[in-house]
Parts: C-alpha cells; sequence; structure tokens
C-alpha cells in the first residue's frame, strides 16, 4: 500500500498496535537495490507488519551535493516493496515531512542533533550537519511509525553507530537491527549512487573493497600498527581516484584507533569519477 501522509500512516499504525501486531521500519530514500532489499526481506521475516520509507531527505544533503538528481524511481521502487511482502511504502513530499519551505532554513525548524565527538570525523567532517539531518528525519519516522523494530545498513557505519547512540541517549522505544554490507560479485558495495558510474568508474571504484580486504589480511597476518596497515592502501590508488579518508575506528564509539584489534572497523571514503563513494569493513572475522 503506497501512502503519502503521515495521517494514513498512523491511522493503519494505530490499528495494528491495537492488535499487538510487531512493527518493523526500514528507512530509505529509494532507487532501491538489493542492498535495501536485504534490510526489508529480514524486517519481513522477523515482524508481523513492515513500513518502508522512501523520502529523499533534503536536510540531510549539504549545499552542492546531489540533492536534485538524486535518483528518484517510485513506481519501480513500490513493485519491489510489493513483491518483497511490505504492508506500507511511506512515501511523503518534503511539504508533508516538513511544512512548506521550512526546509530551506533550519531557522524554524527543532533538529536533533548529534554529538560532536561522533560528527566530527569520517563523513561528517566533510558533509557538515548531514547527520543532524539524518538523526531529525529517522527521529520524526520513529515517532510516526512507532516501529518495534528499524533496520539499518552497516553500509552507513557511521549512521548506523550515531542513530545506535540517538536511541539510547533519547529512550526511544526501538530496537535497531544492523544488517551486513552487500556487495556486487566484483566487490563493489552496492549503493543508490553506483548509477552515477561510468563501465571504467566502476572498476576503479573497486578499489576502496580491495584496500579493506586487503588491510584486513594483512592485520589477520599479525600486523596492527595502523599508520603501516595504511600504508598498503596506496598500492590500489592511482590518478582516478581522490582519496577522501582511510581511518581505523573503534567498531563501538567511534574512538580513533592507533593499534588494531578486533573490533576495529577500517572505513575509507573516495571520490571515482566524481562520484563519492563510501565503505568499510570489520578486521574481526
Ligand atoms: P539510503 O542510502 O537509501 O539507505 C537506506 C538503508 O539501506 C541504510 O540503512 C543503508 O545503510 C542501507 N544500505 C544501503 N546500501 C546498502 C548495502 N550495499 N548493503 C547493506 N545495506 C545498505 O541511509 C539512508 O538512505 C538515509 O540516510 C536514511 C537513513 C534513510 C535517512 O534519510
Amino acid at each position: 500500500m503506497l501512502i503519502h501522509t503521515i495521517a494514513e500512516v498512523r491511522e493503519q499504525i494505530k490499528l495494528w498496535k491495537k492488535e499487538g501486531l510487531t512493527i518493523g521500519l526500514v528507512p530509505t530514500m529509494g532507487a532501491l537495490h538489493a542492498g535495501h532489499l536485504s534490510l526489508i526481506k529480514k524486517a519481513v521475516e522477523k515482524c508481523d507488519k513492515v513500513v518502508v520509507s522512501v523520502f529523499v531527505n533534503p536536510i540531510q544533503f549539504c549545499p552542492g551535493e546531489d540533492l536534485d538528481k538524486y535518483p528518484r524511481t517510485l513506481e519501480a521502487d513500490q513493485k519491489l516493496c510489493e513483491d518483497a511482502g511490505v504492508n506500507i511504502v511511506f512515501a511523503p513530499s518534503p511539504a508533508e515531512m516538513y511544512g512548506e519551505n521550512q526546509m530551506r532554513t533550519n531557522d524554524f525548524l527543532t533538529y536533533v542533533i548529534p554529538p560532536f565527538f561522533y560528527v566530527n570525523k569520517l563523513c561528517g567532517k566533510s558533509r557538515v550537519g548531514h547527520f543532524d539531518g539524518v538523526c531529525t528525519v529517522v527521529n520524526k519516522l520513529f515517532n510516526i511509525v512507532q516501529p518495534d523494530f528499524a533496520f539499518f545498513g552497516q553500509k552507513d557505519a557511521q549512521q548506523l553507530i550515531i542513530i545506535k547512540k540517538m536511541v539510547k541517549d533519547l529512550n526511544i522505544p526501538v530496537e535497531i537491527i544492523p544488517c551486513p554490507i552487500v556487495r556486487e560479485s566484483s566487490g563493489l558495495a552496492l549503493s543508490s549512487r553506483n548509477k552515477y558510474l561510468s563501465d571504467d568508474d566502476k572498476i576503479q571504484a573497486l578499489a576502496l573493497s580491495k584496500i579493506l580486504n586487503n588491510i584486513k589480511n594483512c592485520y589477520q597476518k599479525g600486523i596492527t600498527d595502523v599508520e603501516a596497515l595504511k600504508e598498503t592502501a596506496y598500492s590500489f590508488l592511482n590518478e582516478n581516484h581522490d582519496l577522501e579518508y582511510l581511518e581505523f575506528m573503534d567498531e563501538n564509539n567511534l574512538d580513533e584507533v592507533k593499534k588494531a584489534n578486533d573490533n576495529t572497523r577500517v572505513f575509507i571514503a573516495c571520490k571515482v569519477g566524481g562520484v563519492r563513494l563510501i565503505d568499510n569493513i570489520l578486521l574481526k572475522d
């Protein structure tokens, strides 16, 4: 069932709650691919009813980012969701979520701001305000759908950690279910932004997963010095790559790590053909 308004979603949720049914939420920005579908499949297995939100959230895009050209494929998304057993596809307009014109400036909107320690690194460093926008919209979706479980991908590991922190700090009654990264057979992590890549860019983009896998192999052979592990990346990079960061952080709290251990997650962001790609890997098996 495709729903565009908050009021209609609330009505349906009320009925389900009355029946004591468990509700799963999968927040997305649409252009659904197998990565999203893995979250949806997990939700359908675990919950009595599943809501997938499809909303290209304007307040999480920074000036100059791809808000206008971000792929919008609602009809195809709806079909994929229906085939997967989703009960509601919630696709609000920006005005429905934020009121007319409110999102043009944050002077008039109440935001949920994650702690500086979690956002002054990795993607938050270049995408200033991005995680404010993510936490605000996810919090709104939690309030609208009141899910028992919400499903997020490890593909956006910093986002997942920040959302877990928000849920804990604000006592939001939802359980966050992390889901593993889905990749093409080549190793490339699936992303809606892969649509921007040319065939050649796609080959160059394999450097991200190769770098991460190679670091994991080196770690498992006994190298723990982060600087030495970082050095191994350079042989995979060439003039087609614009490396933004390669960082080693504690998987649980985003503390920077100097000596790698089983709880270390390695994060990479790199532009290929002007397209910003991210990936990450946990060093533990
Ligand atoms: P979006 O990029 O559409 O991603 C929606 C969810 O799908 C996120 O939890 C993301 O981590 C997960 N996902 C994307 N690619 C994946 C892959 N290859 N493997 C596993 N999971 C994958 O993330 C967002 O939207 C937005 O920030 C959102 C949370 C919806 C808030 O607007």
